[in-house]
């Protein structure tokens, strides 16, 4: 995890979504390579709310877009449905793609402003041919998020709040009667006051709806209601998996600790011991040998610059991918080497 392995995963036939030493990089001129998600696996049950989380730039949104098929697939398996993604290409992918959806963080600017909002919502439908119904299905899907149908159909984008756009964007996602619907940061560019109801929105949809559900967070707290599992990111590597009770009372990994110490409001579960994170996200054009983590990490030691630490259990469901974990077996560092920040290979 913030190194690799697979130890995590259930089996095959339990999830809906299996994601395996999934990697995507970009080409980046004079011959370099943008490592934006290096290897990570992870999996989704059917019903299950997969919480995301980790710092801008980490890989999230980079690896909802490649599940989509939105972003090219260097290497791994991407398995939805007993189907490997990554193999599928043309009139098999079109057949699966209905069954997955996204939300992006934007919801204004998702919506072509020159359409009436029946248009924007009935868009999947027109593209995937299924046209037949549309007018009960649309005012339906309204009715569901929230909006009425008769006074939302006819307006435009402009007309509309933040909020409102969301639950737009959410309508158009349910028309097709997605499996998947992978959530990105839905509510990060709303009000305080409105990304309640968004996320009560969403929790009915997934109800409602009989959805599966990855949501993509910079933000811990924002997930901590909202998930069966939490997966940690950073800098394009897993750092750790568990429920979020686990997750906010025993944080296994010192990234995760800190990402934790960043949440403002006191929370009678966060541990007391949280660290503060120093220095800067390196870049994913030369991340760190070993533990990408290392060179923030206040537990780094010698080992961590030359392994990269593999994933392994530390409590019931509870995962990390760490040399010196903050639970779990004794494990503290050797010799506590100091490591230079922003050292790299
Ligand atoms: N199309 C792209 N071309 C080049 N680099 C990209 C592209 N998309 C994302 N990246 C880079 O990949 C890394 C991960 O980005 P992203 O997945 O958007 O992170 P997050 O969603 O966690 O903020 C970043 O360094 C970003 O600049
Ligand atoms: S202790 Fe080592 S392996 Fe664990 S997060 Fe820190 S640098 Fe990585
Ligand atoms: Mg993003």
């Amino acid at each position: 995890m913030a190194g690799t392995g697979t130890a995590h995963l259930r089996p095959e036939a339990d999830v809906l979504l299996r994601v395996e030493d999934l990697r995507v990089e970009f080409p980046s001129g004079r011959g370099r390579v943008v490592h934006a998600v290096s290897d990570i696996s992870f999996d989704i049950a059917p019903g299950e709310t997969l919480g995301l989380v980790g710092e801008s730039g980490c890989g999230k949104s980079t690896t909802g877009k490649a599940i989509m098929r939105l972003n090219p697939i260097t290497s791994g398996r991407v398995v939805f449905d007993g189907r490997d993604l990554a193999k599928l290409s043309g009139s098999e992918l079109r057949k699966v793609r209905p069954e997955l959806q996204m939300i992006f963080q934007d919801p204004v600017s998702s919506i072509n402003p020159r359409r009436r909002i029946f248009d924007v919502v009935a868009e999947p439908l027109k593209v995937w041919d299924r046209m037949d119904g549309a007018e009960e299905l649309i005012d339906r899907v309204l009715d569901d998020v929230g909006l009425t149908p008769e006074i939302a159909k006819p307006k435009r984008r402009h007309e509309f709040s933040g909020g409102q756009c969301q639950r737009i964007c959410i309508a158009r996602a349910l028309v097709l009667d997605p499996k998947l619907i992978i959530c990105d940061e839905p509510v990060s560019a709303l009000d305080v006051s409105v990304q309640a109801q968004i996320l009560n929105v969403l929790e009915d949809m997934k109800e409602r709806y009989g959805l599966t559900m990855m949501f993509i967070a910079h933000d811990l707290a924002v997930v901590k209601n909202i998930s069966d599992r939490v997966a940690v990111m950073y800098l394009g590597k897993m750092c750790e998996v568990a429920s979020p009770d686990d997750l906010f009372a025993s944080p296994a990994h010192p990234y995760t600790a800190t990402l934790l110490s960043a949440i403002p409001i006191p929370d009678p579960d966060v541990v007391p011991s949280a660290m503060d994170l120093d220095g800067e996200l390196p870049s994913p054009l030369d991340p760190p040998s070993g533990c990408r983590f290392r060179t923030r990490c206040p537990r780094a030691a010698e080992r961590c610059t030359t392994e990269e630490p593999l994933v392994r259990e530390v409590g019931p469901d509870h995962y990390v991918a760490c040399h010196f974990p903050l639970v779990g077996e004794e494990a503290p560092p050797e010799a506590s080497t100091p490591v230079e920040v922003g050292s790299q290979q």
